[in-house]
C-alpha cells in the first residue's frame, strides 16, 4: 500500500514509518524537520521537506504521489507554547489538516489515520478517561487537535473518507525530543546522561498513563488493517507519578534517585490515565511493553546514541 507519512521524522512518526516500512507498504514521508530529523527517516521510505501550512506544496505532493492511505502525525505538540501562541498552533493543527484533506478528497485517498491526544482531550474527569466521556480540552493544543477530530468526521460524512483517530497517552520511547515541555522520560534521561541534576516541578505526585512508542506505532499497523472509524484510546490505563517516573530512570542510570523540586507549574492536570478497551475490542491492540522495560529501552538509548 502507498502511505503518506506527515511527521514522518519525528518521534513517533518515524516509529510508524518503520513499522509500516518492515511491513512492506511503500512510505511517503512530509515533515518540515522543525523538530524532526532527518537521520530518523527510514532508507526505504521518500522524504518530502515541506511544511504542512504551505497549501500549494501540500497540494502538489498529495497529487503527484497519490497515496491510498495518510497517516497524519505532523503538529505542533508543545501545550504550554500553544497558550502563548495560540495562532501558531492552530494554523499547524487545523489549517494544516485542512490543506491535507482538501488535497486527499481530490485524490480519492482510502482512509486517513490522526494522532490525536487522550492527555489533553478530556479534561479535569475522573480517570480513567474512556471515549464515551464528553471532550472538554483545556488549552488551545487539545482545542486544535478536538477541531482536527471534527473536521475528520466531517470529511467522513460529505466525502466518505474512513478514519481512524488514535488518541496517545504520554508517549515515551527512543528518539523523543527532550528539549520540549512534554517527554518527562526524554528530559530525565537527557540531563542525567549529561552528569546534570533534573528538576520536577511541584512534589511529584502528578500521574500520567506512559505508553511505549513501539505499542503506538503497533496501533498505527491496526489502524491500517481495520474497517472501522472513529477515536481509540492509545493508553496503558496505569498511573505513574512523576516521582516514580525519575525513580525508574535514576535507577536505570546507577544514579541517585534525589531530585530537587521546583515550582508547580500553574493549571498542570493533576492525574491521567486512558481506558483502552475499545481499542482492544475493535482493533485488538493492547500495550505490550512494561513500564520499566520501556524505561530501560530508553535509557540504553540516551547512552548508546545520544539525540
Ligand atoms: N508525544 C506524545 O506523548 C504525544 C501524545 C499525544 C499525541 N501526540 C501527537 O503525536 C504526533 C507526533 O508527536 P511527536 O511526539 O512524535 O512529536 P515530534 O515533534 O517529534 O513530531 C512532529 C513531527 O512533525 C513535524 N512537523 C511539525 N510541524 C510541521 C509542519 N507545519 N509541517 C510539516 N511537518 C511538521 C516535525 O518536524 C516532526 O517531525 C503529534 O501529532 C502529536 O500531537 C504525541
Amino acid at each position: 500500500m502507498k502511505i503518506l507519512v506527515t511527521g514522518g521524522a519525528g518521534f513517533i512518526g518515524s516509529h510508524v514509518v518503520d513499522r509500516y516500512c518492515a511491513l512492506g507498504h511503500e512510505v511517503i514521508v512530509l515533515d518540515n524537520l522543525s523538530t524532526g530529523q532527518e537521520k530518523f527517516v527510514n532508507e526505504k521510505a521518500k522524504l518530502i521537506t515541506a511544511d504542512i501550512t504551505d497549501r500549494e506544496a501540500v497540494s502538489r505532493t498529495i497529487m503527484q504521489e497519490r497515496p491510498e492511505v495518510i497517516n497524519h502525525h505532523a503538529a505542533h505538540i508543545q501545550v504550554g507554547y500553544s497558550v502563548e501562541n495560540p495562532q501558531f498552533d492552530a494554523e499547524n493543527n487545523i489549517i494544516g489538516l485542512l490543506n491535507i484533506m482538501e488535497a486527499a478528497r481530490k485524490v480519492g485517498v482510502k482512509k486517513i489515520i490522526m494522532a490525536s491526544t487522550g492527555g489533553a482531550m478530556y479534561g479535569n474527569k475522573q480517570t480513567p478517561f474512556t471515549e464515551t466521556m464528553k471532550e472538554e480540552p483545556l488549552s488551545p493544543y487539545g482545542i486544535s487537535k478536538r477541531s482536527g477530530e471534527l473536521y475528520l468526521n466531517y470529511y467522513h460524512e460529505l466525502y466518505g473518507i474512513p478514519y481512524v483517530i488514535l488518541r496517545y497517552s504520554n508517549v515515551y520511547g527512543p528518539r523523543q525530543n527532550a528539549h520540549g515541555e512534554s517527554g518527562v522520560i526524554a528530559i530525565f534521561s537527557e540531563l542525567i546522561a549529561a552528569g546534570k541534576q533534573p528538576k520536577i516541578n511541584g512534589d511529584g505526585t502528578h500521574t500520567r498513563d506512559y505508553v511505549f512508542v513501539t505499542d503506538v506505532a503497533r496501533a498505527n499497523e491496526l489502524a491500517l488493517e481495520t474497517e472501522a472509524t472513529g477515536e481509540f484510546n492509545i493508553g496503558t490505563n496505569r498511573e505513574i507519578s512523576t516521582n516514580d517516573v525519575f525513580s525508574a530512570v535514576a535507577t536505570e542510570f546507577g544514579t541517585s534517585s534525589e531530585v530537587e523540586h521546583g515550582p508547580e507549574r500553574p493549571g498542570e492536570q493533576v492525574t491521567s490515565s486512558l481506558d483502552y478497551s475499545k481499542a482492544q475490542k475493535v482493533l485488538g491492540w493492547q500495550p505490550s511493553i512494561k513500564f520499566e522495560d520501556g524505561v530501560k529501552e530508553v535509557v540504553e538509548w540516551y547512552t548508546k546514541t545520544g539525540i
